[in-house]
């Protein structure tokens, strides 16, 4: 055994949804946002992630839900392994190879922000396995590099992610408030299995370069983000209401606008947002954002729950709906705490360094 062989680190983190969409990104530097976005980290969805050094493998490895995985999200997966390593700029010689394992307890890929929590984990259980100690900000612009809401995730909470100035390097998201300071809701009604047909990155691209909406779109997402600021710190849902269903629907309208189109819904997403209007019509406090996919998250209140579930439940091809609530931050665990992505959020983070 050499070196670095056995020494690993466990982490997890929690996706979470834009309540201020971010879509697209500045022509230069490294993953920049064209616009600032708002979030919150969701408790009850996980992603853990155990990263195993191992200097006998010639590259790394990836399993990602009990799949071995190669080509592009291994790529990234190399991507930020190195990022933590370089970025300590203490480090010398080549980065030991990793053996990276991740289980999502919810669907991968599917428009339900996994990349977010996914590279969130990533940078956490790196840098502990790894032994670099850099900060939460450092970990989050590192994240952020790979992917931009994974930025995000790094906190618990609110989280915002101001949009980047072309050719920074540094730019990580803060957190606005923590998840105990408005107790909303957040359910996801899942409207298919499976991954999305085009990925958020190839996405923006396509929006950037063919939507005749995109300069306007930028133009209009910082008051949009103001105004959700205000209302998360006022604790107004409906201020907030309004103003989250407006971020989605413009990003939406701008993406649909490229050239060919590109439409993540799908026929139930739209049954639930009209099923969402009719609530509001009966006067429930619900709200709807859907993000680079066909499910829908429905913002509310804990004493709502039940009643909109039981509504969103019967929307056909509504396949099941999620539960989720303020979450805390990306964090190191001690292994076998977690048996199924399932840890008491706001539990002390235990570090473990092999
Ligand atoms: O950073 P990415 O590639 O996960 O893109 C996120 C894009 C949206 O989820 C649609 C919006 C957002 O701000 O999270």
């Amino acid at each position: 055994m050499t070196e670095w062989s056995g020494k690993h680190a466990v982490a997890v983190a929690h996706p979470n949804i834009a309540l201020a969409k971010y879509w697209g990104k500045l022509a230069q530097g490294t993953n920049l946002p064209a616009v600032p976005s708002l979030s919150l980290t969701l408790a009850g969805m996980s992603t853990r992630t155990e990263v195993r050094l191992d200097d006998a493998l010639e590259g790394d490895r990836l399993t990602l839900d009990g799949h071995a995985v190669e080509g592009r999200p291994l790529a990234r997966v190399s991507q930020l392994l190195d990022l933590v390593w370089a970025g300590a700029g203490t480090q010398s010689g080549r980065r030991p190879p990793a053996m990276v394992v991740s289980t999502n307890d919810f669907p991968t890929a599917g428009g339900l922000a996994s990349s977010a929590s996914a590279f969130a984990a990533l940078a956490v259980a790196a840098d502990g396995a790894l032994g670099t100690e850099h900060s939460v900000n450092e970990l989050s612009s590192l994240a952020r590099a790979v992917s931009a809401s994974a930025g995000r995730s790094l906190f618990g909470g609110f989280v915002e992610l101001p949009a980047g100035v072309a050719g920074e390097v540094r730019l990580s998201a803060r957190a606005l408030a923590p998840a105990d300071h408005w107790p909303l809701r957040l359910l996801v009604a899942v409207t298919a299995e499976g991954p999305k047909a085009v990925g958020s990155t190839e996405g923006m691209i396509h929006t950037v370069a063919t939507s005749p909406y995109f300069d306007a779109w930028v133009a209009w997402a910082p008051q949009a983000f103001e105004r959700i600021r205000q209302a998360v710190l006022a604790r107004d849902l409906d201020a907030l209401g309004p103003a989250v269903e407006q971020s989605a629907l413009a990003m939406h309208a701008t993406a649909m606008a490229s050239d060919p189109g590109l439409l993540y819904w799908n026929g139930a997403t739209l049954d639930v947002i009209h099923a969402i209007r009719r609530l509001q019509g009966r006067g429930l406090a619900a709200y709807f954002t859907i993000d680079a996919g066909p499910h829908v998250k429905v913002i509310t209140m804990a004493d709502q729950v039940d009643v909109i579930t039981a509504a969103l439940t019967r929307v056909p091809g509504v396949r099941r709906v999620i539960a989720t609530r303020p979450g805390g931050p990306a964090r190191l665990v001690t292994d076998g705490l977690m048996p199924d992505g399932l840890m008491p959020d706001g539990l002390t983070p235990a570090g473990e360094r092999g």
